[in-house]
């Protein structure tokens, strides 16, 4: 079968990526999917058993710092879009060792841009014109008072290793655009949760502690904030833009749905007591309060109206109900936790909070 377009997905093992994988298989037949991943502690192929016999889907296991594996799957696969999610994506691990970040993030970043800069140009191979839609984070954006929004216009003002990294993936992205005409995209996204995140993210972590009766760490005083989005919200976000989206252009994703993580922690608790066949008030005897991230960002709030007006999206779950699907899945795939927290990451997790 011809296929109208041969999309290279990175990370597409990963959280969000998965996600994606799955909407593009099924909403677009007559796509061909090309999922890249290296797959870290962070990457699963289990995250996609349900689509990965389709017969649009391919997987290449390879690392985007691999120009000469990029360059392959460029040519093997005639390449004609990009979407690139794979990243080191956790906060405490960039503050812990920075430099895998700045190799992934960064490095990698350039080149995959590289590569789809020298392929494109000399094959002109999508009648819709190349994309390259790069994912990112609000947390370029810096840190937010009690109040505004982070806007598209908001200065870049990164405070993290890991949003550092991100931010600088994104200038170089549009550097790609200026300098040599790449027709990119840019999308910057709030917080996201929802099944197959990696429990290491606040609230799989507190999930996988309420069922094993373990402390739930929260940093700090609890009362930072952040605004979350249902990923299955944001990977139709990034169909919308990668499609209709403006060419060298950025959009905002956002739920416009803030929490203090106290809140959101003891709200967890109250729905999975219900959930648990447990007494009211025990899962929340679990809270701990431990030191603080370093250079911990107050607050995360996205204002998504370009988004809205521009490309009529916007969220199609409410947060309750988003929460609720996602503490079941959660109950309902135990296997999947213990096999992604087992070995390598048990470890990290137990050195990681013992000074906590
Ligand atoms: P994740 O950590 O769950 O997945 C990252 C994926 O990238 C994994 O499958 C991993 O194996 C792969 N990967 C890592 N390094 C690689 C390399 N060198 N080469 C190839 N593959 C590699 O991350 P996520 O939470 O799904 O985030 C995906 C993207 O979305 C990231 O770019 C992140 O910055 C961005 N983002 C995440 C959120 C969020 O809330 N999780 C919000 C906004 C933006
Ligand atoms: O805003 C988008 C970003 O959201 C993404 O770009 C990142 O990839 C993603 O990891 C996420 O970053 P955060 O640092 O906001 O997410 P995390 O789940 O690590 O933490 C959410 C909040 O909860 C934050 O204020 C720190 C706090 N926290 C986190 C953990 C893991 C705790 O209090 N205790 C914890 O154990």
């Amino acid at each position: 079968m011809a296929y109208t377009k041969n999309i290279l997905i990175t990370g597409g093992a990963g959280f969000i990526g998965s996600h994606l994988v799955r909407l593009m298989l099924n909403k677009y037949p007559d796509y061909r999917i090309i999922n890249l991943d290296k797959l870290t502690y962070a990457g699963n192929l289990k995250n996609l058993t349900d689509v990965e016999s389709a017969p649009n889907y391919a997987f290449v296991k390879a690392d985007i710092c691999d120009r000469n594996a990029i360059n392959d799957v460029f040519e093997k696969y005639e390449i004609t879009d990009v979407i690139h999610l794979a990243a080191e994506s956790h906060v405490d691990r960039s503050i812990e060792g920075p430099m895998e970040f700045v190799m992934t993030n960064v490095v990698g970043t350039v080149n995959l841009l590289q590569a789809a800069k020298d392929f494109w140009k000399l094959n002109i191979v999508s009648s819709g014109g190349n994309v390259f839609h790069h994912v990112s984070t609000d947390e370029v954006y810096g840190s937010l008072g009690a109040e505004g929004l982070f806007e598209e216009v908001t200065p870049y003002d990164p405070r993290s290793p890991y949003s550092s990294s991100k931010a600088s993936s994104d200038h170089f992205v549009r550097a790609f655009h200026h300098t040599y005409g790449l027709p990119i995209k840019i999308s910057n996204c709030s917080n996201n949760y929802g099944s197959h995140q990696f429990p290491e993210k606040l609230i799989p972590l507190m999930i996988n502690n309420i069922v094993h009766k373990k402390p739930l760490p929260i940093y700090g005083k609890g009362d930072n904030i952040r605004d979350w989005l249902w990923v299955v919200d944001h990977a139709s976000a990034i169909d919308r833009i990668f499609h209709d989206g403006r060419l060298g252009e950025a959009y905002n994703v956002g739920g416009l749905n803030e929490w203090t993580n106290i809140d959101l922690v003891k709200y967890l608790c109250k729905i999975m007591d219900q959930k648990l066949g447990r007494a009211e008030g025990e899962s929340a005897e679990l809270i701990t309060y431990v030191t603080d991230r370093a250079g911990h960002d107050m607050r995360y709030a996205i204002d998504a109206t370009k988004l809205e007006t521009e490309l009529n999206w916007r969220p199609s779950l409410q947060f309750e109900e988003g929460l609720d699907k996602t503490v079941d899945w959660y109950l309902e795939n135990a296997e999947w936790i213990d096999e992604v927290t087992s070995g390598a990451y048990r470890d990290y997790y137990e050195n990681m909070y013992q000074d906590r």
